[in-house]
């Protein structure tokens, strides 16, 4: 090719020119496109020289370090390392000049303050003597993955130490996991669980509880309810059961919480609350329920009964309202119950219309959450009655202790609720001792005694008269006036009874004695006519007697025995009718009855009967009228002998009762006397006997009465009978 021409040569350099000015503008393009890159990216990328200032900085880095560029370009990069550990800078430092590259995290301080994570990396000198360094700030995403491990290792924590059951499960209700408490509760060992599906603690009766769960699940993500579980043991007990569906990849999450108790609890409360509600609203006394200042926030119908007031006024009183601090009772009351927050008492309170109740209260503080609860009773009319019961009460008292008669009160199985004083005299106790006693063995202690049950023979009537004897604790035998109310109140009866023993002693003599009065006037007015003939006939018939013919001494000897017979009456007779020759004075009783057993000896031995005397101790002189006394004898003797026919002992003992009287014994050995039969001896004419008068004892009885004395007669048929004679010893007899 030879030489380029001038203009070829200007050709060649235009189009030269050209091609380096296109060039030229292509690199600036492409420098544009890579400031636009540095600019633009999200990265800081930063030059640093070899001492590590800021040669450049695109605007991340700007933002990263929150710095003007101007100002950043100032600034080296250890002047934000203030944190950074310096023996990790010249790790780092090491690692770079050696390989040339790194890859690395800083954490750097800002002027501010405020803390970064930076994730960097870098290459040594890639621009001649610089290095150049990408920079990310990673704080948040280093802030979420320190919080993802703290909360993991919170959810491991919280999983095996919650006391909650935590339980995973999955799509078909199988478990996955649990944790100890869920293990604990389910009574699981934890290497079962995958044995199990939920659905088997839960009876099918409540299965739908699942069900709803899941379908709830669906809807809202969180199903929550209670669950009623059974369990292998065959305990019942209630979770509240929360769970959560896609915990993890298609697993839920129940928490589980054993409200057994809770429940239970619940239903006690809801039980004792209804209670509560029907006492509080059916109660028959007032309550009340009033705040710290004394307002009364709550009360049922009987308050507003009690206070007199409609229910609307009472809600708008205060307590202080009603109480009466004249009362004297007030402050005492009122510092007891500041001080000890309760009290039970008795206060006068006032009604808003003027009347003044007395009332039974009790009242607690701190109730209901700070509240008082009164309670209160009417008790105006209890005080009263009280007042009329003791005082009857007290009546009762004095005509129970003051009685005459024996007053007691006795159950149905006759045991003695109460004695007075009179009917402890009767039945010769203390007071105490009877208290103790049974009234039927009381009553009915001698066995012959047929016993009778009131209780049982009055039952229609409830009132009735008896009259009872029974055997005294000394044996003796009394008769007393028996009443008696049955049924005075429940299991209570009553008994009244008097001592009538001497009453019917008197009675009985005093018939006697008047029957002896009659045949005494009676025998005054015939003895002396009748004896009078009498002498006449006996003289006669003496003389008759010599010139009785054989054949009719028969009869003379049959008119002289009737004669002498009718005489002995006559004699008797007289001693009624109070002959003359009487006179009273001391005679020794040992000496009569000498004298009088001499008298019958004859007829004694006749019978074969052995006639005894014995005296017992000193026997005093007694003032008596000695032949009526020795009439008294030979008739108590002669009966003794005619009853023994084929012989026997009359055994006759004189002694001293007490120091006043006199008692003379006298006792056969016949046949004795039957009971029914001892009360007609010395009637007039009572006798046995084919030729008896049945005068003897009328006369003799007479006679002992008459010397003050008294005579008591005890027989045990088949044994023989005892005739007790008891006279005065010293003075004593009626004046004639
Ligand atoms: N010791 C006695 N033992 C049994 N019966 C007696 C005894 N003493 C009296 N009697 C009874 O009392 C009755 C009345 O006695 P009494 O007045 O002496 O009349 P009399 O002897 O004439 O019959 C007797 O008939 C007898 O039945
Ligand atoms: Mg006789």
């Amino acid at each position: 090719m030879g030489p380029l021409t001038e203009e070829a040569q200007i050709a060649r350099l235009k189009s030269e020119l050209n091609r380096l000015k296109n060039e030229n503008a292509d690199l600036n393009k492409e420098l544009e496109k890579h400031k636009i890159i540095f600019n633009q990216a999200l990265d800081a990328i930063i030059i640093f020289d070899q001492e590590m200032n800021f040669i450049d900085a695109n605007e991340a880095a700007c933002l990263l370090f929150a710095e003007e560029r101007e100002v950043l370009l100032q600034h080296s990069l250890y002047d934000y390392l203030a944190l950074f550990p310096h023996e990790e800078m010249v790790r780092q430092r090491g690692i770079l000049t050696e390989k040339g590259v790194l890859s690395e995290e800083i954490v750097i301080k800002l002027k501010n303050g405020q803390l970064k994570f930076i994730e960097f990396s870098a290459k040594r000198k890639a621009f001649g003597d610089y290095d150049l360094s990408i920079m990310r700030d990673v704080s948040s995403k280093k802030l979420l993955e320190r919080e993802r491990s703290i909360n993991e290792k919170m959810f491991q924590d919280l999983f095996h130490r919650a006391p909650d059951g935590i339980v995973i499960y999955d799509a078909h209700g199988r478990l996955v996991d649990a944790n100890t408490s869920f293990c604990q509760s389910f009574e699981l060992q934890k290497n079962q669980l995958s044995s199990y599906r939920l659905k088997d603690f839960i009876d099918k009766d409540n299965s739908f509880k699942i069900e709803n769960s899941w379908s709830l699940l669906a809807k809202s993500e969180k199903a929550k309810g209670d669950l009623p579980v059974r369990l292998k043991s065959g305990t019942r007990k209630i979770f509240e059961f929360t769970t959560t569906a896609n915990v993890m990849n298609g697993y839920f999450m129940a928490i589980m919480r054993d409200i057994t108790d809770k429940r239970t609890m619940e239903s006690k409360l809801n039980k004792s609350e209804a209670r509560f509600r029907e006492v509080f609203e059916n109660a028959m006394d007032a309550i009340v329920i009033w705040d710290h200042s004394g307002k009364i926030i709550k009360a049922n119908e009987w308050a507003a009964k009690i206070f007199e007031m409609p229910m609307e006024g009472l809600l708008k009183s205060t307590i202080t309202d009603f109480l009466d601090p004249e009362d004297p009772r007030y402050l005492s009351a009122f510092k007891h119950y500041v001080k000890t927050g309760s009290i039970r008492r008795e206060l006068r309170f006032h009604m808003p219309n003027g009347q003044c109740k007395e009332l039974e209260f009790t009242s607690k503080a701190n109730v209901f959450g700070g509240q008082h609860l009164t309670i209160l009773r009417n008790v105006s009319d209890r005080i009263r009655m009280e007042k009329e019961l003791r005082q009857s009460e007290e009546k009762f008292r004095e005509i129970f202790n003051g009685a005459m008669e024996g007053i007691v009160l006795f159950d149905s199985e006759y045991n003695i609720l109460a004695a007075n004083p009179v009917s402890a005299k009767i039945f010769d106790m203390t007071h105490e001792q009877m208290k103790e006693c049974n009234l039927h063995s009381l009553l009915f202690r001698d066995e012959n005694e047929l016993p009778f049950d009131f209780l049982l023979d009055y039952q229609e009537e409830a009132e009735r008269k008896e009259e009872i004897t029974f055997l005294s604790r000394h044996g003796h035998k009394r008769v007393l006036d028996f009443s008696i109310k049955l049924n005075l109140n429940e299991n209570m009866h009553l008994a009244i009874f008097r001592d009538v023993t001497e009453r019917k002693e008197l009675e009985d003599r005093l018939r006697k004695s008047d029957t002896l009065n009659v045949v005494g006037e009676l025998a005054a007015g015939i003895a002396h006519e009748i004896r009078n003939p009498m002498t006449a006939l006996k003289g006669f018939i003496q003389l008759l007697e010599g010139s009785v013919k054989d054949d009719f001494s028969m009869y003379f000897n049959v008119i002289k025995s009737e004669l002498t017979r009718i005489e002995s009456i006559i004699t008797e007779f007289l001693v009624l009718a109070k002959p003359q020759a009487v006179h009273f004075e001391q005679n020794s009783i040992v000496k009569i009855m000498k004298e009088t057993m001499e008298l019958l000896n004859a007829q004694a031995i006749f019978s074969n009967v052995q006639l005894e005397l014995r005296e017992s101790g000193e026997i005093p002189s007694i003032y008596c009228e000695p032949n009526q006394m020795k009439q008294v004898f030979i008739n108590i003797l002669k009966n003794a002998i005619e009853v023994m026919p084929n012989g026997g002992m009359v055994k006759t003992i004189l002694k001293m009762k007490d120091s006043q009287n006199l008692c003379i014994q006298i006792s056969d050995e016949g046949n004795g006397i039957p009971e029914d039969k001892l009360k007609r001896l010395g009637e007039p004419f009572y006798t046995t006997k084919d030729r008896g008068t049945g005068l003897g004892l009328m006369v003799s009885y007479k006679i002992i009465e008459e010397h003050c004395g008294q005579v008591t007669v005890e027989s045990e048929v088949g044994k023989g009978t005892t005739f007790y004679i008891t006279l005065p010893a010293g003075s004593g007899g009626t004046d004639t």
